[in-house]
């Protein structure tokens, strides 16, 4: 039986709901897909640290209603003293990273990567900061350590959109995507198409759980703006940073604007894009857009994520799904375990005791 010993570093809702999964479905990962995750430690900025070599009970961890301080402080430090101590110590395989990002430098996120890899420890992880600022370097650390840097999470959450195009479209050339990237921006324009103010839209967008605290970064296209950088640069083989690709978010939209598209049969989208122009160089931009409605992306609605890949050999091909939410993130660390798994044995298989 192969078992992954697994640190989960940050217990908010997307590691809370792994845990949920590995409470529910072990048994079941076991038997179809040849694994079973055993969780070694839980770590978290505002709740302390736990570390068990045998493992922790996974429905005891998210049945137990833990507080702040609820754990242990392990290192006498500060919380982010305790981080680093169970990401190079603790006796994982895996680090599944799902605290935060600040936007300018991907912290905490991306030491975090760094601890682990050095460490010999692969990382999946669900925060855009590693993924968009720091990959090149994450990446090597990963290919000297003989571990995985897996991101599949930091767009689109669960729904396939990396890791199909690199796998899946293989073969066809890749020369650019269009995508509707951010949910609240999304569900926002929908609000304003039925009538609603843009403040009471994004307040509506808050309640339903799909806006960041401070919707700045989804409404301004920075959210998006991260995403287009992660998937130009690992699908295009460019080499971004987000002052490179222009953004401006939806905030200036009026009522009259979409009014006035909605007259010509067109409807407003948050658009993140990216291809290869003619000269080889890498366009990439965020902007509102109208769309007639017939384009593959004008019918998505809601909070729902969509991306069309332009590709030589199959025209467009257009994935829609979630682009957020606890489960269906959570579910894009499982899918990040599983290529580890099938990727075994070019690292090193970890068979545990019978
Ligand atoms: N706040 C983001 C969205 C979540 O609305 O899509 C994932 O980045």
């Amino acid at each position: 039986m192969v078992q992954y010993n697994i640190a989960l570093i940050g217990f908010g809702g997307v590691n809370r709901a792994l845990a949920q999964l590995v409470a529910e479905r072990n048994e079941q990962w076991q038997a179809e897909l040849g694994f079973r995750l055993n969780i070694v430690a839980v770590t978290d900025l505002d709740l302390g640290s736990v570390v068990s070599a045998n493992g922790i009970d996974a429905r005891m961890l998210v049945e137990t209603k833990f507080e702040r301080g609820g754990f242990a402080k392990l290192s006498g430090g500060s919380a982010e003293a305790d981080n680093e101590k169970v990401i190079r110590h603790a006796p994982a395989d895996i680090i599944a990273e799902a605290t935060f990002t600040n936007p300018d430098d991907g912290e905490p996120a991306v030491s975090h990567c760094r601890w682990a890899l050095e460490s010999g420890k692969h990382v999946v992880t669900t925060n855009k900061g590693p993924a968009a600022l720091a990959a090149a370097e994450l990446k090597m650390l990963a290919r000297r350590h003989h571990v995985a840097f897996e991101y599949e999470g930091a767009v689109m959450s669960g729904t396939p959109v990396i890791r199909m195009a690199k796998t899946t479209l293989a073969g066809a050339c890749l020369t650019g995507f269009e995508g509707i990237l951010n949910g609240t921006s999304n569900y926002v324009l929908g609000r304003m198409e039925a009538g609603l103010g843009f403040s009471a839209a994004v307040s509506e967008a808050q309640a339903m759980g799909y806006a960041e605290a401070d919707p700045t970064a989804d409404v301004e296209g920075y959210d998006v703006r991260l995403k287009v950088v992660i998937l130009a640069n690992e699908l295009l083989g460019g080499a971004l940073k987000p002052a490179d690709v222009s953004c401006k978010g939806i905030s200036s939209l009026t009522a009259s604007d979409i009014e006035a598209a909605a007259k010509d049969g067109c409807r407003w989208k948050l658009i993140g894009s990216a291809y290869r122009n003619e000269n080889g160089r890498i366009e990439a931009s965020v902007a509102p857009r109208r769309l007639a409605l017939d384009h593959p992306l004008a019918g998505v609605s809601g909070a729902t994520n969509a991306i069309s890949f332009r590709t030589d050999l199959l025209g467009a091909v257009t994935v829609t799904g979630p682009g957020a939410g606890r489960v269906e993130t959570a579910y894009a660390l499982l899918s990040d375990i599983i290529a580890i798994h099938r990727a075994e044995p070019a690292y090193t298989t970890k068979e545990a005791a019978e």
